[in-house]
């Protein structure tokens, strides 16, 4: 596979020139105009239109985006889908996924000593660059930036403030545009990120969608996902769901709310399940696949898991009621 990405030894990398990765980003986006841009991204997420131009608005004016959102709302699907149609390079992007043991020398590349003795600094071993470096010219997506330890931050830091990234000493050119994703600092597991960072990236949110989109994407989705099965999905079930999500949503007793890729789930197996059982999905298989596909999502007050069950079947048998008021 020719990925057009040759790794490149360090007397090149020494003499790299600048790039102007915004210019490319508005020359994209003249090139590929936006209509078609926010048809692309329609093709993988639903109702993110908004946050797409929020990103886009900052991206081209050199601004650094961090995309934030609760669990499973798109925002890696949303990062890559971006770089991937402003396609800026082969490849269009350099992704890593961030997480907290990662050492700084893991984003900028390190020398390896033994080499450097043997065959000289510039031997193609001696130092393969790491994501920092290989982003020049064109996006790096960094995935859960909030997981990244304070010393990493610091390695970045120093990327995004002088477009150079320190080899032991040697000072590497590397202009990209960064869209990082994460979760708000409420979620546990996280590291908070420092102001230096935090200021130098526009902080777009993801919220999650409003009941008739996410009856939507649930449709499309688990049809998507079921397409094998060529069985139906009714638009009762993903009605139901779609409502409960959203009751969860506005109740207090639970701190987090289902996500839109646990809903999927729970809609596509209750109709994989039926389908094993060679019959049609009902409520009552849906009422079971909510309580396996949500019950580790959802954090509250509650004093054991079968408190947590209790309400999520007090709440799928709230929306059921509502919904089958609603159609009578
Ligand atoms: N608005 C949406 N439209 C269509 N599909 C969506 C939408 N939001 C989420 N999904 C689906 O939910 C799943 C999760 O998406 P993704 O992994 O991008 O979320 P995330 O926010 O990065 O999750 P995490 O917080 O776990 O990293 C994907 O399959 C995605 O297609
Ligand atoms: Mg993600």
């Amino acid at each position: 596979m020719s990925l057009g990405l040759p790794i490149p030894r360090l007397s090149e990398l020494l003499r790299r020139e600048p790039v102007d990765v915004s210019r490319l980003v508005v020359k994209a986006l003249r090139e590929r105009g936006v209509r078609e841009i926010l048809e692309h991204v329609q093709k993988h997420l639903k109702g993110l239109n908004g946050v797409v131009l929020d990103v886009l608005s900052g991206l081209s004016v050199g601004r650094h985006v961090w995309i934030v959102g609760p669990v499973g709302c798109g925002k890696t699907t949303l990062a890559e889908t971006i770089a991937e149609v402003l396609n800026l390079g082969e490849p269009p992007y350099i992704e890593v996924a961030c997480h907290s043991h990662m050492t700084a020398t893991e984003l900028t590349g390190d020398i390896d000593i033994a080499v450097a003795l043997q065959a000289g600094l510039d031997h193609p071993l001696a130092y393969i660059p790491g994501p920092l470096v290989l982003a020049h010219g064109r996006i790096l997506i960094l995935d859960e930036i909030n997981r990244l330890s304070p010393y990493s931050q610091a390695a970045l830091l120093q990327a995004l403030q002088e477009h150079y990234v320190l080899i032991r000493g040697l000072r590497v050119r590397s202009d990209f545009l960064m869209i990082a994703t994460g979760n708000p600092a409420e979620y546990s597991g996280t590291y908070d990120m420092s102001e230096a960072l935090a200021d130098r990236m526009k902080q777009v949110e993801i919220t999650l969608p409003s009941k008739d989109i996410l009856k939507e994407i649930l449709l499309w989705k688990a049809r998507m996902y079921t397409q094998e099965l060529e069985a139906e999905i009714s638009e009762e079930l993903a009605e139901v769901l779609a409502t409960m999500a959203l009751l969860i949503r506005r109740d207090k007793a639970s701190e987090t709310e289902p996500s839109v890729r646990s809903c999927i789930y729970a809609l596509a197996s209750t109709v994989s399940r039926a389908w094993l059982q060679k019959k049609e999905p009902t409520i009552e298989d849906l009422r079971r696949e909510v309580l396996q596909n949500l019950i580790s999502l959802i954090q509250g007050d509650f004093s054991s898991e079968e408190e947590k069950l209790r309400y999520l079947d007090k709440k799928f048998r709230e929306a059921l009621l509502l919904v089958r008021g609603r159609e009578h």
